[in-house]
């Protein structure tokens, strides 16, 4: 897609950068214009994601952080305000992936995989925009975006640490805009619905993947660059007058009764 330099003049952190959506929304908002900083707890993904921005002619760093730790958090807006003078635009795609086959129903819950999730997920937004805010601020404003899902509100049955963790992702969201929208700090979340990534080609077979294409109103499932170009209008002055809202990516997979498939399936027995 040609650049169009919308963002060109900011700074972005990108969380979970080293993958997935977070690595096309990194690559995309370099290619924008952007000055990115790649964070991801696997720094040499994140160094990778670097080298594809960089030979593509345009400007990031990548940088080693756990986004549940605070100290590191610190560092690593600190790093992002020191290497390009200032922060503009944040994005947390950082998600938990290790814990997904131990978060199952709650009467078997295991409280530490609970507490990696919310960790990760929840605490990990917390802590970067508690870190960020205040640069925003002084810079004159910003763009938060986290990612959330439909799994905070469409349950998936088992899984409860991770929808609880998106629900609440939600809430953050909506509480940051209201806290910070007037002195020009935006928040909004991202809820994609089934996006093949690195992480959902592991966790779902063929068929389970033929599944979630069944329940898409669209001719295909979603890639990260579906998802990235989503972040880009939020990041950009485009949405200035869009705050603590939800922007669902899912091919129309929320959209639809319940019933629809098995009316489908009499329909094509009859
Ligand atoms: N792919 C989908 O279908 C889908 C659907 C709904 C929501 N989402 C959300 O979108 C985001 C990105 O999803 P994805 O599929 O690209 O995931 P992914 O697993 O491919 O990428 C997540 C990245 O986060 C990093 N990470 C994990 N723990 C971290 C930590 N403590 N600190 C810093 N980085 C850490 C991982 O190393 C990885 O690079 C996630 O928040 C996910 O929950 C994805």
């Amino acid at each position: 897609m040609e650049s169009t330099g919308r963002l060109t003049g900011r700074t972005a952190l990108v969380t979970g950068g080293g993958s997935g959506i977070g690595a096309a929304t990194a690559e995309l908002f370099a290619r924008e214009g952007a000055k990115v900083v790649v964070a991801d707890i696997n720094g040499s993904n994140a160094s990778v994601t670097v080298e594809r921005i960089q030979e593509d002619g345009s400007t990031a760093e990548p940088f080693a952080a756990d986004v549940s730790d605070e100290s590191q958090v610190k560092e690593l807006v600190d790093f992002a305000v020191r290497t390009y003078g200032s922060l503009d635009v944040l994005q947390n795609y950082a998600s938990e992936r290790r814990l997904v086959e131990r978060d199952v129903f709650v009467a078997e819950a295991d409280a530490a995989v609970w507490t990696g999730q919310l960790g990760v997920d929840l605490m990990g937004c917390v802590l970067t925009a508690k870190h960020a805010v205040p640069h925003m601020i002084s810079s004159g404003g910003g763009s938060i975006t986290n990612a959330t899902s439909l799994a905070a509100w469409l349950s998936l049955e088992s899984r409860p640490a991770y929808a609880t963790a998106k629900a609440a992702v939600i809430g953050l969201t909506k509480t940051l805009a209201t806290e910070y929208g007037k002195e020009g700090v935006r928040t909004n979340a991202i809820a994609p619905g089934h996006i093949v990534s690195p992480a959902t080609e592991r966790m779902y077979s063929e068929e389970q993947t033929q599944v979630m294409l069944d329940h898409v109103s669209a001719p295909r499932l979603g890639r990260p660059d579906d998802v990235a170009l989503a972040a880009l209008f939020l990041a950009s002055p485009e949405s200035s007058f869009i705050n603590g809202q939800v922007i669902v990516v899912d091919g129309g997979m929320s959209a639809y009764a319940p019933m629809v498939p098995s009316f489908r399936r009499l329909a094509a027995d009859s």
